[in-house]
């Protein structure tokens, strides 16, 4: 059985971590698709953002779901933007299963207040500014987050209950 599982999300909502673990435990390979859009770009994204601009790293990532030579299975954690523009969202819905890794914004300011020097768009900001951008970020990116298959609104989501959400749908 093929298992595609798309992690999306924003910046800092534990993603990765969770994209690692469940990869980990259903044997199946893990794909951050920053790291992989740095590694095919020979470069770091912020680097992309400071020399091409904010425009040039979105295509970069629609082209990225479009010609990745995806696994039959696979955990794929994506850029907290990605679903956000260039109609992604429909696109990564094609590919696999999405889940949508909902986190209140409280706890979002906190774990990106320890985590935003390498995120170009939060680096520079502090934490006044940062609560402000997070809710307003949040509002605009809702709307494609929560075209999700799956919305995991819980603060404890774990591998396991993600498992048992892949085996009642059948992609
Ligand atoms: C971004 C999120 C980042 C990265 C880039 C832009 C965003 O990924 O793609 O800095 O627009 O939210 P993470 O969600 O892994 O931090």
């Amino acid at each position: 059985m093929s298992l595609k599982v798309i992690l999306i999300g924003f910046m800092a909502s534990g993603k990765s971590t969770l994209g690692k673990k469940l990869a980990n435990k259903l044997g199946i390979p893990f794909i951050d698709s920053d790291s992989k859009i740095e590694e095919l770009n020979s470069r770091f994204i912020s680097e992309i953002f400071e020399n091409d601009g904010e425009e040039v790293f979105r295509k970069m990532e629609t082209d990225f779901i479009l010609n990745y030579p995806f696994p039959d299975s696979f955990v794929l954690s994506t850029g907290g933007g990605m679903p956000c523009f260039n109609e992604n969202i429909s696109k990564l819905n094609e590919i696999g299963t999405t889940f949508y890794l909902k986190r209140p914004s409280k706890e979002l300011v906190n774990r990106l207040l320890n985590a935003k020097d390498q995120r170009p768009l939060v680096s520079s900001k502090t934490e006044d500014e940062l609560i402000l951008y997070i809710d307003q970020m949040l509002e605009i990116r809702s709307v494609y987050y929560e075209q999700a298959n799956f919305i995991l609104d819980r603060a404890d989501q774990t591998s396991d209950e993600i498992i048992e959400l892949l085996k009642s749908v059948n992609k």
